[in-house]
């Protein structure tokens, strides 16, 4: 069935919009599209993109700010549009806030290039936002511009990866060139799969006194909401718990980890009866990226870049199962 998929799309060009470090175009790839194009502002996600993908490929920038005639032709845009307007996280300025019209600026150039379909990703928190009506309006004007729309909330750990990770993803297909009666279904849900095969890096990462963080960590175990809540030693015996610490408090996980996110680095596990901070390279891991390409970054980028990037990119398995049921509809 898969070769069948790759072997229909693979005259099917993209455009890698608000591309991070191409998570939705590596999805895209596995389905045998090939990408023209690609637009990112941040330097050093697009660093870590060439290292990925090569020099080959134009990066047009703002995407605010192009000139959709200088843009390639292309069948299908992707784009994981800023989610800090909309995050539950965020100052939840939505559609009033300047970051919040990205999704206008998509549309334009969807109109401007007649693109026959499109993968939308955002944050899950977009599906409530100012009690559902930021979502609406996206949804409408999606409509307007030619479009049939399907959505729903994913959960990444549901797709080959142990990351819990509850994104909202929009599908379009023009309605011109949809078949008749057209209804997109999203991908099943597939077998959980154990936390061990990603938490792998064998760099010096232990999280130990000799680390200044640790004595931090310590101090916040025994602060006044978790004292005497938790021993240390006995998280040491359980090999691969997850602990992610908050602001106030502490969680647990057992065979997966939590949504990694931007600017939030404190993950720890436990291995080899020892404690150690999730890395870059396994952070990337757990979105979905490939050990071959994920090496290719490795030591090369810093650590503080990849945990970011890793924390902002979509998951690759989802992307990849998402294309494939709408290519094998069309
Ligand atoms: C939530 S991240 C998505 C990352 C990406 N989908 C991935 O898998 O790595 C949003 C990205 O949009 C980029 N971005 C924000 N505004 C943009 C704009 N006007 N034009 C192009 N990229 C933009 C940000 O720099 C950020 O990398």
């Amino acid at each position: 069935m898969m070769e069948s998929i790759k072997n229909s799309t693979n005259n099917i060009k993209f455009m890698d919009f608000c591309a991070g470090i191409g998570a939705g175009r590596l999805g895209l790839e596995k389905n045998g599209l090939s990408c023209v194009g690609f637009s990112e502002i941040d330097k050093q996600a697009e660093i870590t993109y060439r290292k990925f993908f090569g020099e080959e490929e134009m990066n047009y920038g703002d995407l605010m700010k192009i000139d959709t005639d200088k843009l390639p032709d292309f069948d299908m845009m992707i784009a994981g549009f800023p989610c800090q307007t909309f995050s539950v996280i965020g100052q939840r300025k939505g559609m009033g806030d300047d970051r919040g019209q990205i999704i206008f600026g998509l549309i334009k150039i969807m109109l401007a290039k007649k693109v026959k379909y499109f993968i939308l990703e955002n944050v899950k928190g977009l599906t409530n936002h100012d009690n559902g009506n930021s979502l609406k309006v996206i949804k409408n004007k999606l409509e307007e511009a030619g479009y049939l729309v399907s959505c729903d909330v994913l959960n990444s750990i549901d797709y080959g990866v142990p990351q819990m990770r509850e994104r909202i993803y929009l599908i379009g297909v023009r309605k011109d060139i949809a078949p008749k009666n057209f209804i997109y279904f999203f991908p099943e849900r597939q077998v959980r799969v154990n936390v061990k095969d990603f938490l792998i890096d064998t760099k010096e990462l232990e999280f130990n006194e000799k680390k200044e963080s640790y004595e931090t960590f310590l101090k916040y175990l025994r602060n006044r909401y978790n004292h005497g809540r938790y021993d240390l030693g006995e998280f040491l015996k359980k090999d691969y718990l997850v602990i992610d610490t908050r602001q106030s408090d502490l969680r647990l996980y057992d065979n997966k980890v939590p949504t990694l996110r931007t600017g939030r680095h404190g993950v720890l596990y436990v291995r080899n009866g020892k404690f150690r901070k999730l890395s870059g390279y396994e952070s990337l891991l757990l979105q979905g990226f490939p050990k071959e390409l994920t090496k290719k970054v490795d030591g090369v980028i810093e650590e503080i870049h990849l945990l970011k990037q890793a924390g902002n990119a979509m998951t690759v398995n989802v992307i990849e199962a998402v294309a494939r049921e709408l290519f094998k509809v069309l």
